[in-house]
């Protein structure tokens, strides 16, 4: 099992392997994912406080880098729970003005996850 504790101090544990966003999803987080868990709309993105793992799937890297994003958020639907995590959920339904948080992702990750180590974030001067 996982320990996933979120900024605001709700801890749940999670099964291994168990997708990041089904996780918050069952334990009755408020986190969109609007594609449905298919490394599109990065809305069930989240930021890493601890745990963050090193690795990728590289649907995750190629959108989060289209979209500007990377080094700055994850994305929960192409992350599994494998490690201890403290994380911050920063998209929910609650603070959209939308009333459907997206469809229930698949329990296994989509597409299907070519596993890649995270690349280094190249900081600027
Ligand atoms: S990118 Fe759309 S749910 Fe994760």
């Amino acid at each position: 099992m996982a320990k996933i504790t979120l900024k605001d101090g709700r801890v749940f544990e999670a099964d291994d392997n168990k997708r990041l966003v089904l996780a918050l999803l069952d334990n009755r987080v408020d986190i969109l994912h609007r594609c449905g868990g298919h490394a599109r709309c990065t809305t069930c993105r989240v930021v890493f406080l601890e745990g963050e793992p090193d690795k990728m799937t590289a649907a995750e890297l190629e959108r989060l880098q289209a979209r500007d994003l990377f080094g700055k958020y994850r994305l929960s639907c192409q992350i599994l729970c494998e490690n201890d995590m403290r994380i911050d959920v920063i998209n929910t339904v609650s603070n959209s003005d939308l009333d459907d948080p997206g469809e229930r992702p698949a329990d296994a990750i989509t597409p299907d996850p070519v596993w890649i180590a995270k690349p280094d974030v190249l900081v600027q001067d």
